[in-house]
């Protein structure tokens, strides 16, 4: 069989929350990373990236804000349905920002209705545990596949005095697993394990029949997610538990500079690259 029809064979077999599920069960790792638009979707799906997360930290990385907190539901959902015209195989995740679910689980619904319905997305994520039960039990009953997201949640920055590893200490260890287990127990397929101490992650990951997906949270958990930006190399300054595998920041600096060089000293466009 040729790798072309390999390829188009894989495409067809979407990413589902049953395949997921099936991947955890036979310790399967896969693999989550965020997008904002079309192209970059377009390469991760072709790639293999299992699933596509529209994450909030749009607010950080296409935006510039310092916090996700700004970040509101109409621009994830313009974002969700530039990712989605990107996607063929992988699951597509859309964020719920912070405001669209914190009011109530009603509020969880519409919002969650709206990422589905407007943005084309498969599946939504929020954040929070037993605070959040109550939410992803009404999303879940909407047919809305939820994924989970404890432990260091973003949303909660003023909250946590900054951007802090948790669940250290018994009472913090404690915590974690709770909101683990109350996601779990709502309903939802999978869950975002961030910033926690890579023991804790394998404990979590061991308890729960639902994938887990790490980042800063060790080598144990059912997935890892990146932010795209961090992978690729964008970003001034990256987390200490981030790899960058490559550096596109770099290269497009270099891009820009040589272009500027050769357009004013009048290298660029040669009869190469003019009409005759
Ligand atoms: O918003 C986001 O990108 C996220 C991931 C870091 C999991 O929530």
């Amino acid at each position: 069989m040729s790798t072309v029809t390999t390829a188009s064979a894989k495409r067809e077999h979407r990413v589902t929350v049953r395949s997921l599920a099936s991947r955890k069960r036979k310790a399967e790792p896969f693999t989550m990373l965020t997008a904002y638009d079309f192209t970059f979707a377009r390469i991760f799906d072709e790639a293999g990236v299992d699933v596509l997360l529209v994450g909030d930290s749009l607010g950080n990385v296409v935006q510039g804000c310092e916090t996700t907190l700004p970040v509101t539901l109409d621009e994830v959902i313009y974002h969700t349905r530039l990712v989605a015209r990107g996607v063929r195989r992988a699951m597509l995740v859309a964020d719920m920002p912070f405001g669209s679910f914190q009011v109530g689980p009603e509020d969880a619904v519409r919002a969650s209705i709206r990422l589905v319905k407007e943005g084309g997305a498969h599946a939504v994520k929020l954040e929070g545990g037993v605070d959040v039960e109550d939410s992803i039990r009404r999303i879940v009953k909407a047919q809305i596949p939820v994924m989970g997201h404890v432990g260091l949640t973003p949303q909660s920055v003023n909250q946590m005095g900054g951007y802090r590893v948790q669940g250290r200490g018994d009472e913090g260890r404690h915590r974690v697993i709770e909101d683990a287990l109350a996601v779990e127990a709502a309903g939802a397929f999978s869950v975002v394990l961030e910033g926690i101490p890579e023991a804790l992650g394998q404990e979590i990951t061991q308890r729960l029949t639902i994938p887990t997906i790490g980042i800063g949270a060790g080598v144990h958990c059912d997935a890892q997610v990146l932010v795209m930006h961090d992978l690729l190399g964008l970003n001034d300054s990256t987390p200490s538990f981030v790899k960058q595998y490559a550096n596109l920041g770099q290269q497009a600096s270099r891009a820009a500079r040589s272009y500027i060089d050769e357009v004013v000293n009048r290298k660029f466009p040669d009869e190469d690259y003019s009409y005759r």
